[in-house]
């Protein structure tokens, strides 16, 4: 190497280790992997999988959801992490800092932009969501559920939805929970959070699944979500399977780049971010494995769409023991792991923002606390006063939704492993990985260089009748 390039190579080097320095680091390997689970687990795994799995047919739709998180999920996780790590800043900023060191074009951090783009718009309805799940609470504890048909608590999930003014309160509150977190730093904020909540969502669902083996729908359901019936597959649901697999790991936003700028040196990002696929998989399978029972059971419509955790488990807790103190908790630990999602989905931008623009935090956060909270009413506002303005036939929250989780998220992770499998060079990667097993490296960068793509372009051109 020459000299000129040595030293490049030491100021680059220095520079990341001074920005390791000033922006703190996750105090060890489990804080990261909590706060990337966090960030996983939420209600990607809790109320969607389960609504579109309804929707798709289930079994063949499931199938394709598991493959898509292995071929594509979690190599493309390891990528993200590898990424911010490597380049310890915001997205944009350590895709431009990896581009230079591989001498690659600096565009490349356009893609950073657009992840930041897409956690933000996703994070302005996830917090309509969240809020749903909030409003639950003192609803389950007070009792409201007791006894409860499954009309009746499908017309008071109804009532719910017509009132605009809870709707916004509830979302305001969840909104305003992310921003006083994320504004407060990340040791202080996130950590703390992270230690109990996610063991205590585990065993709370485990405790559910219980329950529905034992009542009545528990087969069919078994049956519906595992036994694959291709016929039901359609191009749009193979789509829609790709689009969630990104979803539900947090990927191409951002967040889990930005998650990996805080990693430790010496943490082996091959085996963290399978830890957090598996427990993130896990948790999706056992929440539909807790619903559909009482779906079947209950004589619901597994396609009913997003309100079928909402109407569903309350069905549940009204009938058993205790159930206003198991599902109250059970809403508190949903709001808690939507919570650990949301910080997730601020992050990218506001350390975008105090890095590039040198505002505070505080600053940051409140600017985009506006934001978001305008756009989070149009949202609150698809279910009530605007549910008859559409647009391709699509409300405000259906459109968001689509664009960031059906196009936005499958497109930039595109962009994301072509940048590390083709722009970067394997020296440099692999010095990133840092990867204990040749064998495994060799394994994962094929993955990301040809398989991941591919597999990306056909279940676009599958859509377009192309395949
Ligand atoms: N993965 C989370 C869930 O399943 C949601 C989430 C957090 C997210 N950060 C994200 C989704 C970034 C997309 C992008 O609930």
């Amino acid at each position: 190497m020459s000299q000129s390039s040595l030293s490049a190579t030491a100021t680059l080097e220095a520079g990341r280790q001074a920005r390791a320095g000033q922006r703190g680091l996750w105090s060890s390997r489990w804080v990261f992997f909590l706060a990337a689970t966090g960030s996983a687990v939420g209600l990607g795994n809790i109320w969607k999988f389960p609504y579109i799995t309804g929707e798709n047919g289930g079994g063949a739709f499931v199938l394709m959801y598991l493959g898509c998180i292995l071929l594509i999920g979690i190599p493309l996780l390891m990528a993200e992490v590898m990424i911010g790590r490597r380049g310890r800043h915001n997205p944009a900023g350590s895709m431009a800092a990896l581009a230079r060191e591989a001498g690659a074009s600096r565009h490349w951090r356009t893609l950073g932009w657009v992840a930041g783009l897409t956690g933000f718009l996703i994070l302005s309805f996830y917090s309509v969501i969240a809020g749903w799940a909030l409003a639950y609470v003192p609803a389950l504890f007070g009792g409201q559920f007791t006894g409860i048909t499954p009309q009746a608590s499908e017309a008071r999930f109804g009532a719910m939805l017509a009132e605009p003014g809870m709707l916004v309160l509830y979302g305001t509150l969840i909104l305003t929970a992310t921003l006083a977190i994320v504004g407060l730093g990340v040791r202080r904020g996130l950590e703390q959070s992270l230690r109990f909540m996610m063991p205590g969502l585990f065993v709370l669902l485990l405790g559910l699944v219980a329950y529905s083996a034992v009542s009545g729908g528990f087969l069919r359901a078994v049956e519906f979500l595992f036994v694959p019936d291709f016929s039901k597959l359609t191009a749009t649901s193979v789509l829609v399977a790709l689009g969630h697999a990104f979803f539900t790991l947090s990927l191409a936003s951002g967040a889990m780049m930005t998650y990996g700028s805080y990693l430790p040196e010496g943490t082996s990002i091959a085996r963290t971010a399978l830890m957090v696929a598996v427990a993130d998989t896990t948790v999706a399978l056992l929440a539909g494995l807790a619903i559909f029972p009482l779906v079947f059971g209950n004589g619901l419509e597994p396609g009913s769409g997003p309100g079928l955790l909402f109407v569903t488990l309350p069905i549940a807790f009204g009938q058993m023991p205790l159930g206003m103190l198991v599902g109250g908790l059970f809403f508190v630990m949903l709001v808690i792991a939507a919570l650990t999602s949301t910080i997730s989905l601020l992050e990218p931008a506001i350390a975008w923002l105090t890095e590039r623009y040198r505002t505070t935090r505080i600053k940051a956060t409140l600017g985009c606390g506006a934001v978001l909270w305008v756009l989070s009413l149009g949202s609150v506002f698809s279910f009530n006063l605007w549910s008859e303005h559409t647009l391709f036939g699509r409300t405000f929250f259906d459109l968001l939704d689509k664009l960031t989780t059906n196009w936005l998220m499958p497109l930039g992770g595109l962009g994301i492993v072509l940048f590390v499998g083709w722009a970067l060079n394997e020296r440099l990667v692999r010095e990133a990985m840092a990867m204990r097993s040749p064998v495994m490296f060799r394994v994962w960068w094929w993955l990301i260089r040809l398989v991941t793509p591919l597999c990306i372009v056909a279940v676009f051109l599958n859509l377009v009748g192309l395949l």
